[in-house]
């Protein structure tokens, strides 16, 4: 099946690793052009080498922190400079803090929620005028089926991305005529970094026997018998930012090994 990337610009935010970093390969391997924003500049440009070195294909890496407005406005102008305007957004980057929300302050809130749910706006409102204008565009954003089931200890990260959730179903509608689709991907535990590092502070307070049990019994909720890889969330993003991905739109398309069946 022809996907239709080689004349394609993304624009991938979170790229630096992870689920993005992924992504962004398997998008390289199509033939796109891939723009790759993180706030861990060093990241975002070595992996936007490490495209063009194994794929051919033109690639930029540029710094910026999402939850910042003019930040994200930079980078989706540097971006046009180097490869033109973006058909495909792809909003990947979030941060998790593991706490009670008895433990959390009003700090860890704001921090979570400016990345979370304002990134995922600055996102869209920064790289919308040009697709509405061109007629044509894909966005995908990332959630977490914590955001519909809930989940204890990331609550407020579960908010934020509830919030994405709700926001990229309202702007779906807005935008659909111009051609224009708007995406949610929600991810089950996917092993990246995000995820090493939550799990070592969590066998560091159990033990090695406690935790042993708990990714035991982790497990037993996945009817695939495993958790994920980052690749197999890349797959399903990379569909709904292809052209082939004509008629889906407004839709939350959980990836989770069957951890969850709404
Ligand atoms: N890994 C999982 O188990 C899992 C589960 C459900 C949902 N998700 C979602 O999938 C997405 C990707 O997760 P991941 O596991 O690859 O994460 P990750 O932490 O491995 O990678 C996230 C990337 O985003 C970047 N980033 C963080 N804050 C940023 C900011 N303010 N501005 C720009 N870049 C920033 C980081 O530097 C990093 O490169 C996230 O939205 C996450 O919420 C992940």
């Amino acid at each position: 099946m022809e996907l239709g990337f080689k004349n394609r610009v993304v624009a991938i935010t979170g790229a630096g690793r992870g689920i993005g970093r992924a992504t962004a390969k398997m998008l390289a391997a199509q033939g796109a052009s891939v723009g790759i924003i993180d706030n861990l500049g060093e990241s975002a440009k070595s992996s936007a080498r490490e495209l063009t070195e194994q794929f051919g294909i033109k690639s930029v890496g540029v710094a910026a922190d999402i939850a910042s407005y003019e930040d994200v406005v930079r980078a989706r102008d540097e971006l046009a400079a180097a490869l033109g305007p973006a058909d495909v957004l792809i909003n990947c980057a979030a941060i998790v803090e593991e706490k009670l929300f008895l433990d959390s302050t009003p700090a860890d809130w704001q921090r979570t929620i400016s990345v979370g749910l304002f990134g995922a706006m600055n996102c869209l409102h920064a790289f919308l005028p040009s697709m509405t204008q061109n007629g044509y565009g894909r966005i995908i954003c990332l959630a977490t089926d914590a955001a519909r089931i809930g989940q204890s200890r990331i609550s407020v990260y579960a908010a934020a991305k509830a919030g994405v959730v709700a926001l990229c179903k309202s702007v779906a509608q807005e935008v659909g005529a111009s051609g224009v689709t708007i995406n949610v991907v929600s991810p089950g535990t996917t092993n990246t970094e995000l995820r090493q590092i939550t799990q070592a502070k969590i066998a560091s307070e159990l033990g090695p026997e406690r935790y042993e049990r708990r990714t035991k019994n982790v497990l037993k909720r996945y009817p695939l018998g495993r958790i994920g890889e980052p690749d197999d969330i890349a797959a399903a993003i990379v569909f709904l930012a292809s052209d082939r991905s004509a008629w889906t739109t407004g839709q939350v398309f959980s990836v989770n090994g069957g951890f969850t069946m709404p």
